[in-house]
């Protein structure tokens, strides 16, 4: 039998490495990483998105939902809504980045729910229901959102989300895909057309839904539409349809991708009518 004998000075020598290893990836991933690809956006979706969303994951054993509820939860007060979205967007900013539409681009989005004043809305792609508060807030009297959520988990936070701001009276949180659930709109809700359509769900269904919402009458003269991340990831094919269709009046507001600098935007496309 072989005894294997450590000196104290190479005990010390092997922690002091550990350490030294610990901080300099720790520091890669706090700082040097994030701020490396913030002005990118398909790089910044790669890191944020996929490896520190994963990584995360899988060492905490929750989910990025459920860790933007408790910063919810930790942070924001019970029935004040501009506390949950000031909770939500420093945690994504400082914390963990996530997919909400994000303040600056919130903003926008605010200016248009203020100028529409709508009494129906549909968001498509509620996630944790960081818009869908921002949206909700602004309504007038009497005014709704329906939020449309395929992912059960993300419409479960997003319950809570809403619950905590107050606004469940303004919410009406839908379970099941845009494409399945917008020809039961006018059934299912009495709904005759939207006044705002808020666009934030699986870009390659942007265009579709679309044309789904007209088929239905769900669009009238005077609807607007709302459509985040045109440029990141991008939606070439629902751009190019309402920035030539005679029946829209499509503007760009230049914006950043949520939490970092890199180029994205919204479009608001204005129906003309038929
Ligand atoms: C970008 S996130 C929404 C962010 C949210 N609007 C916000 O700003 O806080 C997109 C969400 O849409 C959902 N989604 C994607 N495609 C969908 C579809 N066809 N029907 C319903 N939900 C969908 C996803 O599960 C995801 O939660």
């Amino acid at each position: 039998m072989t005894a294997i004998f450590v000196c104290p000075r190479m005990l010390l020598s092997l922690l002091s490495g550990l350490i030294m290893g610990a901080a300099v990836l720790f520091v890669l991933y706090r700082w040097v990483i994030p701020t490396a690809v913030q002005y990118h956006g398909g790089l910044a979706l790669l890191w944020h998105d996929i490896i520190v969303e994963r990584a995360l994951d899988t060492l905490t054993r929750t989910s990025r939902p459920q860790r933007i509820l408790k910063a919810v939860q930790r942070k924001a007060t019970v029935g004040d809504p501009q506390s949950v979205i000031t909770a939500i967007d420093h945690f994504c900013r400082h914390r963990e980045w996530a997919m909400n539409v994000g303040d600056e681009k919130g903003s926008i989005l605010d200016s248009v729910v203020s100028e529409v004043s709508p009494v129906t809305v549909l968001e498509l792609g509620t996630y944790c229901g960081y818009s869908t508060v921002r949206i909700a807030r602004l309504l007038p009297p009497g005014a709704c959102v329906i939020t449309l959520e395929f992912n059960p988990d993300y419409a479960a936070i997003a319950r809570q989300v809403i619950k905590w701001s107050g606004l469940e009276d303004k919410v009406q949180l839908v379970e099941g895909a845009s494409g399945d659930w917008i020809p039961w709109m006018k059934e299912h809700f009495g709904v005759q057309a939207f006044d705002l359509v808020f666009l934030d769900h699986w870009k390659e269904r942007y265009l579709p839904d679309t044309k789904l919402l007209e088929e239905c009458g769900l669009i009238q003269k005077g609807t607007v539409l709302l459509a985040d991340n045109v440029i990141c990831p991008g939606t070439p094919d629902y751009l190019e349809y309402v920035r030539n269709s005679p029946r829209y009046n499509s503007h760009y507001y230049r914006s950043h991708l949520e939490y970092t600098k890199a180029e994205d935007g919204l479009e608001k496309s204005v129906f003309l009518g038929y």
